[in-house]
C-alpha cells in the first residue's frame, strides 16, 4: 500500500528519489517523503498529499546528499498528515517503510520503559526508535538495524539510513516486495522494479525474511536466519517509457485504449495456431477434479467469470472465494484440487496468504499474473502471465481483460483435454477469441455513446449493474469500477436476484445499468427491464444489435456492441463498463487515476 526506494549515487539523490516515487504513486499517495545524509549529517523532507506538493517543497528547501530513501504513503497507522509521512526519524537513524508492524504497541511499551517516547501515531516510528535504542546501546548501525528487524512482527519492507553514513543502507523484507537495484557503483532499493527503471534493468528480489547491508560496492544479503545468501541478480525486461501516459489525459484512458494491443500480444505468447502453449507437464487437466480459484477485488471478478468457463466448457466443478474470506474459512483442499489465483500485482497480502494455505494442500498452485517476478509468481508451481504490461491506473482495466484472456485459454485447454470440447469447436473458439482484439477497437470507437451516457449517470448518487450468467460477473466489475473512481454508490446483482428484495431501490433517480448481449438468456432479463422500468427506473442497456433492436425502444439509454460469440462476452463488455466508469468520474473531476483511500497494490491485510 505504500512505496520505498533508497539509493546510494554519484549524483545528487533528492531528483532520483522523488522520480522514483513517481512511478511508485500509483501504490499509495497520502503523504510523500525523502531523507538523505549529506556530509554525514540525515535530513529529511516531507509533505502531505501528492508528490507534487513534496517537489515544490523542494524547490524551496533543496535536500543534497547522495544517499537518501524516499517512501509514498496510504496511510495504515495514524492520519495522513506531515507528522506521520515517512521517512521517520530517531535520532540518528530514518527509516521508510511499507507495511504494517503489527506487535508495534508492544516495543512501543518496550520503548518507553527505555525512556523512549514516540512523536507520532506511527507503526513506522517505532522501528526508527527500536534502532536508535540499539545504537544508544552500543551496537553498529548494521548491529541495531539488523537487531530491530528481529523484533518485528507483521509485513514490512524496510529501507535504514544512518547519520554519519554516507555509503550505507540497510533493507529489509518480509510480506512486502522489496529489490535491489544494481548500477555502476551506485546501488539502489525499490518496491519494485517500475520505481527502478529510469536507474537500473539488474534487480536483486530480496526473499521472504532477507535483510541486507547496501554499500555503493553492492549488497550483502542474509536470510532471517542471519545466515549470508545469494539470490539471484537478474535483467528486468522494462521498458521506461511504457510508464508514462503517452499523450493521453490519464493513465486509465491508456490502459483502456491498449487492449486490443495488449489481448494480441497474449494470444500470440499462448497460441501456436490451435495449440494452447501451456505444457500439459505443468498442467494436465486430465488429473484434475476440481478448481479453487482464489482472488481479490477485480481479479475476484475474473475469477467468478472463469468458473462459467470451467463449469460449461470443461465440466470441472470449481470453487470461488475472495482471498480474505478464503484464508480464514480454512476449506478442506482435497486431492486432486488445483488451487489457482489471480493477482495483476502479485503482491497482494491476502492472495499471497490464500496461497500459502494452499502450498501443502492442493496437488498443484497455479497463479495468473501480470507481474512475473512477484510473489505469488515466485511461490507458484505454474505462474502464467497476463502479459498486459505495466499497468498504473488503480483501476484495473487491461489487466481484467488480460486475465480474462488467460484463464479462457485454461478453460478451452481443460475442454479439449477432459473430452468436452472438439478440434473443430476448438478451432472455431479460438478464431473468434483472435479476433476480439478487433471487436475491441470497434467498441472504442463507440466511445462517445458511452462518455454521453456516462455524463448522465454521473448525476446519480446510487446506480445499479444487473447481469445474467457470464455477464452476472461483468456487472459487478461494473460497479466496482464506477464506484471506486467516481465515488458513486454502485451495486451489482444477477439479474434474476432483483425481485428478491434490490428492486425496493428502484426510483426515476436510479439508473440501472443492464449487461445484456442477445444471448440465451436475453429474453429474461428483458423482462426484468419491464420490471424497473414499471416502477420508473433508469434504464441504460448494454447490448447488441439484436437485442437494440428487440428492446431498445423506450429505454433511456442504449450502448450497442458488436455482435461476439456468447463465450467471449466478458472480455467485450467488460469495455463499456470501464468506458462509463471512466466518463462518470471525469464528469465528476475524481482523481481518475489516484482515486481517493485507494492504492495500486493491496500488501498489507
Ligand atoms: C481493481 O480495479 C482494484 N484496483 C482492486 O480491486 C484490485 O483488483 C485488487 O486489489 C486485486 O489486486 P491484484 O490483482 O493486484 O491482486
Amino acid at each position: 500500500m505504500c512505496g520505498i526506494v533508497g539509493v546510494l549515487g554519484s549524483h545528487e539523490a533528492s531528483p532520483i528519489l522523488v522520480e522514483a516515487l513517481r512511478r511508485l504513486e500509483y501504490r499509495g499517495y497520502d503523504s510523500a517523503g525523502i531523507a538523505t545524509v549529506n556530509e554525514g549529517k540525515l535530513d529529511r523532507r516531507r509533505a502531505v498529499g501528492k508528490l507534487v506538493n513534496l517537489s515544490d517543497r523542494l524547490v524551496h528547501e533543496p535536500l543534497p546528499g547522495k544517499a537518501g530513501i524516499g517512501h509514498t504513503r496510504w496511510a495504515t497507522h495514524g492520519e495522513p498528515n506531515e507528522k506521520n509521512a515517512h521517512p521517520h526519524k530517531a535520532g540518528p537513524v530514518a527509516v521508510v517503510h511499507n507495511g504494517i508492524i503489527e506487535n508495534f504497541r508492544e516495543l512501543r511499551a518496550i520503548l518507553a520503559q527505555a525512556g523512549y517516547q514516540p512523536e507520532t501515531d506511527t507503526d513506522t516510528e517505532t522501528v526508527a526508535m527500536l534502532t536508535q535504542m540499539h545504537l544508544d546501546a552500543g551496537k553498529s548501525p548494521v548491529e541495531a538495524a539488523q537487531a530491530t528487524i528481529a523484533q518485528l512482527e507483521g509485513a514490512f519492507a524496510l529501507a535504514f539510513l544512518f547519520d554519519g553514513e554516507e555509503d550505507l543502507m540497510i533493507a529489509a523484507r518480509k510480506g512486502s516486495p522489496l529489490a535491489i537495484g544494481h548500477g555502476e557503483n551506485e546501488m539502489f532499493i525499490g518496491s519494485d522494479a517500475i520505481a527502478l527503471a529510469p536507474m537500473t534493468d539488474t534487480l536483486t528480489y530480496l526473499e521472504e525474511g532477507d535483510w541486507a547491508v547496501i554499500t555503493r560496492k553492492g549488497a550483502e544479503i542474509f536470510d532471517m536466519e542471519n545466515r549470508r545468501v545469494n539470490r539471484e541478480a537478474r535483467k528486468i525486461r522494462m521498458d521506461a517509457a511504457r510508464v508514462d501516459k503517452a499523450g493521453y489525459k490519464h493513465f486509465m484512458a491508456k490502459e483502456i485504449a491498449e487492449q486490443p494491443t495488449v489481448l494480441a500480444d497474449a494470444l500470440s505468447a499462448y497460441l501456436d495456431g490451435d495449440r494452447i502453449e501451456i505444457p500439459a507437464t505443468a498442467l494436465d487437466f486430465t488429473k484434475v477434479d476440481r478448481l479453487v480459484l482464489v482472488a481479490c477485488g477485480t481479479a475476484y471478478y475474473a475469477c467468478l467469470t472463469a468458473k462459467y468457463w470451467f463449469e460449461k466448457l470443461a465440466r470441472l466443478p470449481v470453487e470461488v472465494d475472495v482471498a480474505s474470506e478464503f484464508r480464514y474459512r480454512e476449506p478442506p483442499v482435497l486431492p486432486g484440487t488445483v488451487a489457482l489465483f489471480v493477482s495483476q500485482s502479485g503482491e497482494t497480502a491476502d492472495t499471497l496468504a490464500a496461497l500459502r494455505y494452499c502450498r501443502d494442500k492442493a496437488d498443484s498452485i497455479v497463479s495468473v499474473v501480470n507481474v512475473e517476478t512477484s510473489s505469488i509468481a515466485r511461490e507458484s508451481d505454474l505462474a502464467l502471465p497476463i502479459h498486459a504490461g505495466v499497468e498504473i491506473g488503480v483501476a484495473s482495466t487491461k489487466a481484467f481483460t488480460c486475465q480474462l484472456n488467460v484463464l479462457l485459454l485454461l478453460a478451452i485447454k481443460a475442454a479439449s483435454e477432459r473430452g468436452h470440447m472438439d478440434a473443430a469447436d476448438k478451432a472455431a473458439l479460438l478464431t473468434q477469441l483472435r479476433a476480439l482484439p478487433g471487436l475491441f477497437n470497434a467498441t472504442l470507437d463507440r466511445d462517445g455513446t458511452m462518455e454521453a451516457a456516462a455524463q448522465k449517470i454521473a448525476e446519480a448518487r446510487d446506480v445499479l449493474f444487473l447481469g445474467r450468467g457470464l455477464m452476472y460477473p461483468i456487472a459487478y466489475e461494473g460497479a466496482l469500477k464506477l464506484k471506486e473512481i467516481s465515488y458513486i454508490h454502485a451495486e451489482a446483482y444477477a439479474s434474476g436476484e432483483l425481485k428478491h428484495g434490490p428492486i425496493a431501490l428502484i426510483d426515476k433517480t436510479v439508473p440501472v445499468i443492464v449487461m445484456a448481449p442477445h444471448d440465451g438468456l436475453f429474453d429474461k432479463t428483458v423482462s426484468n427491464m419491464q420490471e424497473v422500468m414499471a416502477r420508473g427506473g433508469k434504464i441504460c442497456l448494454v447490448t447488441d444489435a439484436r437485442g437494440a433492436a428487440e428492446a431498445g425502444e423506450g429505454v433511456w439509454q442504449v450502448i450497442t456492441l458488436p455482435e461476439v460469440d456468447d463465450r467471449l462476452a466478458p472480455l467485450l463488455y467488460a469495455l463499456p463498463a470501464q468506458l462509463l466508469a471512466y466518463h462518470a468520474a471525469v464528469a465528476k473531476g475524481t482523481d481518475v487515476d489516484q482515486p481517493r483511500n485507494l492504492a495500486k497494490s493491496v500488501t498489507v491485510e
